[in-house]
This record gives C-alpha cells, sequence and structure tokens, in this order.
C-alpha cells in the first residue's frame, strides 16, 4: 500500500472512530440541559399533583422570598409578592397573549409585547390591553404555595 493511501485510511479511521464520541458529547449535553430549558417549573423536586381541592404545589415561600415571583409556564402561573401580599395570576397578557413579566420595583406586571400594564389584582393599569389577567386562588401549606387552576 503507498504512503498516501494508507495515511487517507487512517485519517478515516480516526474520523470514524471520533465521531460517535462527538455524538455521546452532544447528545449527554442536549439531555442535561433539556430539563432545565423545558421545565417550567420553578421547583422541580416538589410533587405537583394536584391535592383532593384541586391545589397543585408551584413553588416555595422560600424561593419566592428570594426570588420576588414564582413563573411556572407548564401550569400557567405567575406568583407575586408584593409588599408582603402574594397574589397568583394567569401570566398570559389579554392583548395579543404574551407572557407578562413582573415588575417588583413597581409592583406591576408588564407585558414586553405592547406594554400594557396590570396590578397584582389582575387589572389593567396601561393598555392596550383591555381585559384584567385571571386570578387564581391559592394557599399555603408550610412552605408551599399551592394553586388552583380554575
Ligand atoms: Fe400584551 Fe399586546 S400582547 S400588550
Amino acid at each position: 500500500m503507498e504512503r498516501r493511501k494508507f495515511l487517507s485510511w487512517v485519517g478515516v479511521g480516526m474520523l470514524a472512530s471520533s465521531l460517535p464520541v462527538a455524538i455521546a458529547a452532544c447528545s449527554s449535553e442536549t439531555s442535561s440541559s433539556s430539563p432545565a430549558e423545558t421545565s417550567s417549573s420553578a421547583t422541580p423536586e416538589i410533587d405537583t399533583t394536584p391535592d383532593a381541592e384541586g391545589f397543585t404545589a408551584v413553588g416555595t415561600n422560600t424561593e419566592l422570598t428570594t426570588k420576588g415571583f414564582i413563573y411556572d409556564k407548564q401550569l400557567g402561573v405567575i406568583i407575586v409578592s408584593n409588599g408582603g401580599s402574594i397574589a397568583a395570576l394567569n401570566p398570559t397578557c389579554s392583548h395579543q397573549g404574551c407572557d407578562v413579566d413582573w415588575k417588583g420595583n413597581t409592583g406591576e406586571l408588564v407585558c414586553p409585547c405592547h406594554g400594557s400594564k396590570f396590578g397584582v389584582d389582575g387589572a389593567v393599569l396601561t393598555g392596550p390591553a383591555t381585559e384584567a389577567l385571571p386570578v387564581y386562588e391559592f394557599k399555603q401549606e408550610g412552605d408551599l404555595i399551592k394553586v388552583k387552576i380554575a
């Protein structure tokens, strides 16, 4: 075998042998980051099975105190803490469906799409939205905050 052919085969062999490693590296990275990216639960370790009254644990008071809000995209709820009071709301803007952001410094939920603002009671403070954000019933059990999605 000629030297050039031999080196060519060695190159192909090295490429072929490293391909599975590269694929494995990519797939393990994807699986480890995927839950964090797709999980909307702020505290995935809590039991999110609804209780007998239909309340689902969304997060903890500790987390709420630390972050000022808990957002669960999967359940479609945002829990906010404002001056010692807590509210649970549907974060979907009533204008065109964007998810609102909690602004703890002003105590408002602000839509990033067209600027509508909502109070912690869900009421529209500034349009273009004209309908309030739905407010959910919630309860606290120990450190857990549970929400009843109607
Ligand atoms: Fe929220 Fe338009 S979607 S203001």
